[in-house]
């Protein structure tokens, strides 16, 4: 078993089960997402998807369909042990062995918040039936604590479509349509997960420094999205050749990098919400947030004065710090 440290996350090279069980505390995780394999030959997913397979990384382990009940259940098992109460587990699976992930999601204390239709771009091809083009999310908490959830994180409240729509409930839909991406030429997982997929639910729940765990790792898509977002991230994954060669592109990421790129939901009740910053407004704002700092107050508190002081949301707040 191999593992590396890098800025904001922890990787392992091993079984999940095992590993996790040597090396996570209980009780530790805020949040787990993970994807795990299929157990339909996911090592042979190319022989049936029409696409490029140039750049896809070998090594993809892939879980035979007699062990794969057995296998959830250990592993799920070994997720809610690790989860904080009031954690939450996103799990992505297909629908071929989605019977065996519930009954071992059944067989612990997680229970459902939201069963989530996740609807991609390609699919399966055939003649004669239809074209399989989802997967299932499904979204389960651990009892006994607060669980995150950050209602107004990505569209305020008060925010309407052109057509007069809710933005934010739009966004709350259990039907997710979030294509996958293509990355020509670039070194990849067999089916990596998109990253507007890992930002939607890092950001409904999670806040910045939690621990985001996945179980399997594959092209570490959960983790660097993670870190890119300024949560921690562990991980673990089976595979020496798939661990290896994303552990050298993961020592590059910059934690924090996605940040900018997420939008600025609109929310009200701030006074100055809308009006732009002005340089003036950060300088002065990163003034107050160091003396606030050298006052011992935590992060948290000083972006809570920060914002009353400033008429502005705690979005707008931690966007023009970051800048
Ligand atoms: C569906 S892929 C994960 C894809 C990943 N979410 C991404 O976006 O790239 C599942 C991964 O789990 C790995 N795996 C299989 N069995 C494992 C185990 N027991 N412990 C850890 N990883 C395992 C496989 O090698 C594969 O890379």
């Amino acid at each position: 078993m191999k593992s590396s440290t890098l800025p904001n996350g922890i990787f392992y090279h091993g079984d999940c089960i095992s590993v996790a069980a040597e090396h996570l505390a209980d009780n530790s995780v805020d949040l787990i997402i993970t994807d795990p394999p299929y157990g339909i030959h996911g090592d042979k997913l190319h022989l049936h998807y029409n696409r490029d397979e140039t750049f896809v990384v070998e090594g993809y382990v892939e879980i035979p369909q007699e062990e794969y009940a057995t296998f959830s259940t250990n592993w799920i098992r070994e997720a809610e042990r690790v989860l904080r109460p009031g954690g939450s587990i996103y799990i992505v699976s297909g629908y071929t062995n989605l019977i065996d992930i519930l009954n071992a999601l059944r067989q612990t204390s997680l229970t459902e918040v939201n069963h989530i239709i996740w609807k991609y771009n390609f699919g399966v091809f055939t003649r004669r039936k239809y074209v399989s083009s989802h997967y299932h999310i499904l979204f389960y908490e651990k009892p006994g604590g607060r669980r995150t959830f950050n209602l107004e994180s990505r569209f305020g409240l008060i925010e309407k479509s052109n057509e007069g729509r809710s933005c934010n409930n739009a966004d709350r839909e259990d039907l997710w349509i979030i294509n996958r991406e293509n990355k020509p030429g670039q070194v990849k997982n067999k089916n990596e997960l998109p990253l507007r997929l890992l930002t939607k639910m890092i950001q409904y729940s999670s806040n910045e420094g939690d621990l985001v765990a996945d179980f399997f790792l594959g092209g570490f898509s959960t983790a660097r999205a993670a870190i890119g977002m300024n949560r921690r991230a562990v991980g673990f994954e089976i595979s020496g050749r798939i661990y290896d060669t994303k552990i050298r592109e993961m020592a590059t990421i910059t934690p924090g990098y996605l940040l900018p790129t997420l939008r600025t939901p609109a929310i009200k009740g701030t006074r100055n919400f809308g009006r732009p910053w002005t340089e003036a407004d950060r300088i002065r704002l990163n003034r107050r947030f160091d003396a606030l700092r050298a006052q011992s107050r935590s992060k948290k508190e000083c972006i809570a004065a920060l914002g009353e002081e400033f008429g502005r949301g705690r979005w707008g707040i931690e966007k023009a710090l970051k800048k």
